[in-house]
């Protein structure tokens, strides 16, 4: 559509289609003339590395980063140092990104304490305060995680999901540890692409059946596999509770790249770039509404990390040209539904009701896009500290120009 924004103390007071009454006075205006305005992005999955690892990341460079690649809200995994493992932490570091005012940050909590997978997180505690409100914990996170390290013991892994489930909050799961049958594998000498697809298949089987039992909101972060995004089709028709998310680098790129890159290096993320089957199972599953998010997992790692095998990528100043340039350009999805992808989805796995879409009462968190903007991925000239991109070079289209938050008294014109 093309119109006019009204926003009023941070919230959209009023869409108004193009040739309606627009307002006499407003504190400021800004023409948007040529761009589109969408609701600003949301990661469902980054890792900040704050605290612990400031030499790969601080919060301020991911917060920035975020802001530069459109999004306004964030969730953070819980593998800092020491790990984000109750939920005093979580807000202890909500707090700071408060305070910065760059976006509004919702630190993952870890399952199991100090991410040992030995007994439960500040989740127990949290549990606690719904018998006894004289206990001053926060409320409880929006999202729980293990992380890459997933919690191996069942009965374990089922108590915490069960915990997730009495108070409310989505788990992701990452699906990187496949138990017995992928460690075989990994021992008799398999090469990665064998042992690391045997485990997230079987994890994501794991997950979605603990996850069922439990009765949890279960997230399946990263699918990479076509066998996993089938697997989510189909348990997806049982229990509508299961969501996942792919990201733009496995939307984009295959395993090819990744040796070229150096798939034990530059080129090494988790789970891996795969064959270009599996990738275009992922495509499939976006167009056919199997996977309902897109999520950065921007990891950003120092260059002397990345040589020496740190997996993963920087992903929150390339998630949107990546998916615009894949998806929409080649014609797997609308704008409109790539936009849904990247916040009305990720607001809805999050239960934030209040942002998500542009639509009158809800957060003025926006995003100006150029859809046809054409430009090379220059990782140095990121925001974020970590410089490592499998995009470095790529040409891609579609730029974010400027990420707004809930800012008092604007008129956006479009
Ligand atoms: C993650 C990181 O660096 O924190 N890396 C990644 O490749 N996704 C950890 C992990 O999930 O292995």
């Amino acid at each position: 559509m093309t119109g006019c924004v009204v926003v009023e103390n941070g919230v959209i007071k009023k869409v108004i289609p193009r040739g309606g009454r627009t307002p006499a006075h407003a504190d400021a205006v800004i023409d948007g003339k040529g761009l589109t305005l969408l609701p600003a992005f949301i990661d469902l999955h980054a890792h900040f590395r704050d605290p612990g690892f400031p030499g790969k990341e601080t919060l301020e460079s991911a917060s920035l980063a975020a802001r530069a690649g459109g999004y306004a809200t964030v969730v953070c995994m819980a593998n800092t140092k020491p790990p984000l493992d109750t939920f005093e932490a979580a807000r202890s570091l909500r707090e700071r990104s408060a305070a910065l005012g760059l976006i509004d940050l919702h630190p993952a909590v870890a399952l199991t304490k100090g991410m040992e997978g030995k007994e439960l997180s500040g989740i127990k505690r949290g549990l606690m305060k719904q018998g006894n409100h004289a206990l001053s914990i926060p409320d409880p996170p929006l999202l729980f995680s293990e992380d890459g390290k997933d919690v191996l013991d069942d009965a374990l892994f089922l108590e915490a999901l069960a915990a997730a489930a009495q108070l409310g909050s989505p788990v992701s799961c990452h699906c990187d540890n496949g138990g017995v049958e992928a460690e075989k594998a990994k021992q008799s000498g398999e090469p990665r692409e064998v042992w690391s697809r045997i485990e997230e298949n079987n994890a994501t089987e794991r997950a979605i059946r603990l996850g069922s039992q439990a009765g949890c909101a279960l997230h399946i972060a990263h699918v990479s596999t076509k066998e996993a995004v089938a697997m989510i089709r189909d348990a997806k028709r049982k229990n509508p509770r299961v969501t996942c998310e792919a990201t733009p680098h496995h939307i984009a790129l295959a395993e090819k790249t990744a040796a070229l890159l150096g798939a034990e290096s530059f080129g090494r993320v988790n789970p891996p770039l795969r064959t270009e089957e599996d990738r275009r199972a992922i495509i499939a599953g976006v167009a056919g509404g199997v996977i309902d998010a897109i999520a950065t997992d921007h990891a950003p790692h120092a260059a002397q990390d990345k040589a020496g095998g740190a997996p993963g990528f920087s992903g929150l100043e390339t998630a949107f040209a990546v998916c615009c340039t894949e998806l929409v350009r080649n014609g797997v999805v609308s704008l409109q539904k790539l936009s849904s992808l990247m916040s009305a989805a990720p607001a809805r796995i999050l239960g934030l009701k209040d942002r998500g879409v542009i639509r009158e009462g809800l957060r003025a968190d926006l995003v100006f896009v150029d859809t046809e903007a054409e430009w090379i991925v220059e990782p140095s000239a990121f925001k974020s500290r970590g410089k490592n991109s499998a995009f470095a070079g790529r040409k891609v289209f579609g730029k974010t120009l400027a990420t707004m938050r809930a800012q008092a008294m604007r008129v956006v014109t479009v």
